[in-house]
C-alpha cells in the first residue's frame, strides 16, 4: 500500500479553517483509491510564538524535514504585529522556507471564466489568462546580510541587502524553463537590470540558462513594466521568473485576475525532499473563526501537493477539476459574493470529486 507523511501546518487566523477542508478532500483521495496519508500537526506562526515563544520549533522543522510533503494555512495576525518585538510570526514561514530548502515558488493564476466578473478587470482583458509565476523564495532582500538597525550619527538606520548569487539564480530560472516547456513556451524573468547590480546578474544567468532550451522563447521586462502589463496584457504572459520581493509583489497583483485571492494555491519546491504548499492569501484574520473563508486555495494547494511531491498526477486533476466544476455550477463563498460557508464550500467540492 501507498504510504504518505505530511505535515500540516495550519498556522494563524483562517489557516486551521481551511487546512481541515483540505484534509477533508486528501481523506476522500485516500478513500478512492486505497492510499494512506499520514497526518501530524504542528504550530507555526503567532501560536507558536503564544505556545513556546519562537514562530517556528527545531522540533516543527524536523518534522516537517522528514514528511514527504508539508501543507501549510496561514500566519500571522494583528495580535503579533508590534513593530518593535523581536520575535514576528513570519519567520516561522522565512525559517520552514530556508529550513526545506525550498528556493522555487510557484504561483499559477487562471481565471476560471464563470468568475470573470469577479475581477475588477475588463471581461475582454482576462480572456486566455493561465499563468504561472516562479518566484525566488529563498534569497534576495527576505535573507540578505547584513540586515538590521542601529544609530549612526544620530540618527536610526535600517539596512536590507539585496544579494544573489548565480547558482541561486541558476537554479529557479531552470526550475521556469523546465515548466515552461510543458506549456506555451514562454519565459518572461522580471528584473530592475537598468538599476540594480543583482538584475544584471539575474540576466546574465538567464540568457545562460535559456541557451540550454532552444525551443524556449525568453523575454526579459523591468519589474515596473510588468506590474504594468499584468493589468493591460495579462494573457500574455506564459511563466514569469522573478527574484523574491518582485514575485510578492508581483504575485498578489497577479491574484486579484483570478476574482479572489482565496482561490489561489502555491507550491513550494526545492530540489529534493518535502516540497511545501499553502494558500496565498493569508490568515484573514478580520474573517477567521466565522467558518466563511474559501477554502479553494488551499484544496489546489493540496493538489499541487499530489503533482509535485506525492507523483499522483491524476489524483491531482480529479481535484482541479471538481474545483472547477463546483465553481462552474455557481458555488460562491464570501469573497466571491456569495454565502456559502467554508465547510459547505469543500463539501461540494468533494461531492463534484469523480
Ligand atoms: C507571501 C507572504 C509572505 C512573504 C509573508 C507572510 C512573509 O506575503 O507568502 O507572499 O512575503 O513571502
Ligand atoms: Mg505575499
Amino acid at each position: 500500500m501507498t504510504e504518505f507523511n505530511i505535515t500540516l501546518l495550519p498556522g494563524d487566523g483562517i489557516g486551521p479553517e481551511v487546512v481541515a477542508q483540505a484534509v477533508r478532500v486528501l481523506d476522500e483521495i485516500s478513500r478512492r483509491i486505497g492510499v494512506v496519508f499520514h497526518t501530524e500537526e504542528h504550530q507555526i506562526g503567532g501560536c507558536s510564538i503564544d505556545k513556546y515563544g519562537t514562530a517556528l520549533t527545531d522540533e516543527t522543522l524536523a518534522a516537517c524535514q522528514k514528511s514527504d510533503a508539508v501543507l501549510l494555512g496561514a500566519v500571522g495576525g494583528p495580535k503579533w504585529d508590534n513593530p518593535d518585538s523581536k520575535v514576528r510570526p513570519e519567520q516561522g514561514l522565512l525559517g520552514l522556507r530556508k529550513g526545506l530548502g525550498v528556493y522555487a515558488n510557484l504561483r499559477p493564476v487562471k481565471v476560471h471564466p464563470a468568475l470573470v466578473a469577479a475581477s475588477p478587470l475588463k471581461p475582454e482583458k482576462l480572456a486566455g489568462v493561465d499563468m504561472i509565476v516562479v518566484r525566488e523564495l529563498t534569497g534576495g532582500l527576505y535573507f540578505g546580510q547584513p540586515k538590521g538597525r542601529e544609530i549612526v550619527d544620530g540618527h536610526e538606520r535600517a539596512v536590507d541587502t539585496l544579494v544573489y548569487t548565480d547558482d541561486e539564480i541558476r537554479r529557479v530560472v531552470r526550475m521556469a524553463f523546465k515548466l515552461a516547456e510543458k506549456r506555451r513556451k514562454k519565459v518572461t524573468s522580471v528584473d530592475k537590470a537598468n538599476v540594480l547590480e543583482s538584475s544584471r546578474l539575474w540576466r546574465k544567468i538567464t540568457i545562460e540558462v535559456a541557451a540550454e532550451f532552444p525551443g524556449i522563447t525568453l523575454e526579459h521586462t523591468l519589474v515596473d513594466t510588468a506590474a504594468m502589463r499584468l493589468i493591460t496584457s495579462p494573457a500574455a504572459t506564459d511563466v514569469m521568473v522573478t527574484e523574491n520581493m518582485f514575485g510578492d509583489i508581483l504575485t498578489d497583483e497577479a491574484s486579484v485576475l483570478a476574482g479572489s485571492m482565496g482561490m489561489l494555491p502555491s507550491a513550494s519546491l526545492g530540489d529534493a525532499g518535502a516540497g511545501l504548499y499553502e494558500p496565498i492569501h493569508g490568515s484573514a484574520p478580520d474573517i477567521a473563526g466565522r467558518g466563511i473563508a474559501n477554502p479553494i486555495g488551499t484544496i489546489l494547494s493540496a493538489a499541487l501537493m499530489l503533482r509535485y511531491s506525492l507523483n499522483m498526477e491524476k489524483e491531482a486533476v480529479m481535484i482541479e477539476r471538481a474545483v472547477e466544476k463546483t465553481i462552474s455550477d455557481g458555488a460562491r463563498s464570501a469573497d466571491l459574493g456569495g454565502s456559502l460557508t467554508t465547510t459547505q464550500m469543500a463539501d461540494l467540492i468533494i461531492k463534484n470529486m469523480e
